[in-house]
């Protein structure tokens, strides 16, 4: 694996490393109590000694030194562990990524400010192409790297997408589960990443607006928001499947995409209308630009 490149965190700058993995499960008390002792006797540093000592690996060390730092980035390999399109992990200081920051910013303002009924949000579109998935996997990346406990869930049943950005397989996810046929174990935990888990969307079924319908839908999501701080969900196209609405009125909120020269404006504003007549607080609309994230405004 390579090493995340890393910068300062003033969150998590005054926690230890030791801390980090205790409160990470990955190390005991009775374990950081040994690493302490052989830590002082070698006059090892605390890394160095809880490696040696066989109690946690380079990996774990790793991800927690990442977890003391804001960006933790990859480092772009030809068979890099998630796919190129996550410009927020690779390309961490690019102007695209820094819209993408100020769009975590507003929505942490308007809607993501802690109560549980505002955690989660779909990401929305007309058409085919618009980019909802790469803007859903995107902003999931930077709210992991604000230190948010972030889940992004593939409801694209339709084209799913998010095991491939993500390098899952999808042989279970989001369909498995609304069939009866999985349990939450199928949440996977992405290990490039401090804070991300994805549910794929799993096999294509026949019937996703049915799917989507059950009250097992409506049950998961509220039992990810006692669990997640953050739950963004990907959907298919608007104008081609009902799904969306579906998804929204459960995630309660969504963001609005629309593709710079490609998104009819009467569709956009029947979308926002539809959801909005449903109850769906439409939380703001993006502007999808050759560079990915240009405006966010509110909708009134
Ligand atoms: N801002 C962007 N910059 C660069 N590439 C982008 C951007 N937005 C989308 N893309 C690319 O455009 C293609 C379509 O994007 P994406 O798959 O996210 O669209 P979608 O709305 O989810 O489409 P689908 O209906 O197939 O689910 C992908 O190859 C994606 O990487
Ligand atoms: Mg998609």
């Amino acid at each position: 694996m390579n090493a995340p490149a890393i910068q300062p965190n003033p969150l998590n700058a005054g926690r230890s490393i030791g801390a980090i993995l205790v409160d990470t499960g990955k190390l005991t008390l009775d374990d950081a109590e040994r690493i302490l002792r052989a830590q002082k006797e070698h006059g090892l540093r605390f890394g160095e000694a809880a490696i040696q000592l066989g109690l946690v690996t380079r990996a774990d060390m790793e991800l927690a030194l990442a977890s003391q730092y804001d960006y933790p980035y990859l480092l772009q390999t030809e068979n890099g562990e998630v796919a190129g399109e996550l410009i927020a992990a690779y390309e961490p200081f690019s102007p695209q990524v820094e819209a993408l920051r100020a769009l975590r910013s507003q929505l942490m303002l308007r809607w993501f400010t802690g109560e549980e009924e505002r955690r989660t949000l779909a990401i929305a579109s007309p058409a085919r192409g618009d980019g909802r998935s790469y803007l859903a996997a995107n902003l999931a990346v930077v709210f992991s790297q604000l230190g948010e406990h972030t889940l992004l869930i593939d409801a694209d049943m339709r084209n799913p997408r998010q095991h491939q950005l993500f390098k899952l397989d999808n042989q279970q996810g989001l369909s498995s589960l609304l069939s009866g046929r999985g349990d939450l174990s199928m949440i996977e935990r992405i290990p490039s990443f401090v804070d991300l888990s994805v549910l794929a969307a799993g096999p294509i079924p026949p019937n996703p607006q049915e799917l989507l319908g059950r009250p097992l839908f409506a049950r998961l999501l509220d039992e990810m928001v006692h669990e997640y701080d953050v739950v963004i969900i990907d959907t298919p196209a608007a104008a081609d499947y009902a799904d969306v609405q579906t998804i929204a009125v459960r995630a309660s909120g969504a963001l609005l995409l629309a593709r710079s020269s490609s998104t009819r404006v009467s569709e956009f504003r029947e979308l926002s209308k539809t959801l909005g007549q449903s109850g769906v607080a439409v939380v703001g609309s993006v502007l999808n630009d050759p560079l990915p994230v240009k405006t966010v405004r509110q909708q009134s």
